[in-house]
């Protein structure tokens, strides 16, 4: 019998699947651990055990597009999930997280936050009426972080509407004692530096892009023993390694989008592994280079 060591159990079993469900496994999301997010959630771990004070310590997430940001926020929300019924007393949802919206506008953040929680709500009631009952409801589910991703969209409108919506934030964290946790790109940190108060009161902790380094490597691997390829492709080999870091320019969210698809390719060619002339088959611009086509220029 072929034992397939190059994988973990998990992706072992997938093995058996036709390939079109390995395929569906192979495209859908997945954790891998490393060390930077650890750091972050044990950061995160710590707001969730902060004492109930007047100044509660708050955090702003900041990172490139398409890095990571956001999955790092839900495993954390997963790893936490709400409590049915404890000790009946309703329902307990530690951690919150919601989009900001679009534009900086007040009573749409709070209808995200009713709609996540499943409360009857008038879109059209008066903006006052909405933050009371987001603040009750908030105060009955017990929460203690509330996680606003996107959080760059209060950049979106003018100076008053920006610095209404930042008081509106801490207004929430002074009035709930809770801890609020910012997520967005580097406009969100020059959003918070509008206002020296909230500034100093969000800690700015960064996800930055990959280095070509042994972090880098041991994402590799883990990648390469949670997708299902029957064959070792040997990712972490350095003509594999710097291949692959270089078309993913270092976002660990191109680098899972390139690596689904070359393993895809690779079960279509039923060469059951990633290697260089599979990489160089696949169609594939690099990130630096769309974004240069999508401006319009060469
Ligand atoms: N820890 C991880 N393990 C495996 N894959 C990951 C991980 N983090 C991110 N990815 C991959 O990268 C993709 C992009 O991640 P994510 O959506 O979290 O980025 P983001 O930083 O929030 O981007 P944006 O600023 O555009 O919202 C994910 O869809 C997933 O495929
Ligand atoms: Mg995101």
């Amino acid at each position: 019998m072929t034992t397939f060591n190059h994988l973990n159990v998990v992706a072992q079993e997938a093995l058996q699947l036709p390939d079109a469900e390995r395929i569906a496994k192979i495209r859908s999301d997945r954790w891998i651990g490393y060390p930077r997010s650890k750091q972050v959630l044990a950061k995160l771990e710590d707001l969730l055990i902060y004492p109930r004070t007047q100044r509660m310590p708050n955090l702003l997430l900041v990172g490139d597009t398409n890095n990571g940001k956001t999955m790092l926020a839900q495993r954390f929300c997963k790893l936490h999930p709400a409590d049915d019924n404890p000790s009946g007393d309703g329902i307990q949802v530690p951690v919150l997280m919601v989009q900001a919206p679009p534009v900086p506008d007040e009573g749409r953040f709070y209808n995200a936050i009713l709609e996540l929680l499943f409360a009857p709500y008038r879109a059209s009631e008066r903006v006052d009426k909405k933050q009371f009952q987001v603040i009750k409801l908030l105060r009955y589910i017990d929460l203690k972080v509330l996680i606003i991703d996107e959080i760059h969209h209060i950049l979106a409108g003018n100076m008053n509407r920006q610095k209404a919506f930042l008081n509106v934030i801490k207004y929430l964290g002074n009035e709930l004692q809770i801890s609020i946790v910012g997520v967005g790109t580097k406009d969100a940190f020059r959003a918070m530096q509008t206002d020296p108060q909230l500034s100093n009161r969000f800690e700015p902790v960064t996800l930055p892009r990959w280095e070509m380094d042994h972090d880098f490597l041991r994402l590799l691997a883990s990648f390469e023993r949670m997708i299902p390829l029957k064959n070792t492709s040997g990712l972490t080999q350095q003509d594999l390694a710097s291949m692959l870091y270089s078309m993913s320019e270092g976002y660990i969210g191109e680098l899972s989008r390139l690596l689904s698809s070359a393993s895809v390719a690779a079960i279509h060619s039923s060469d059951e592994k990633i290697s260089l002339s599979l990489l160089k088959s696949v169609d594939w611009t690099p990130p630096s280079k769309r974004k240069r086509l999508l401006e319009g220029t060469r």
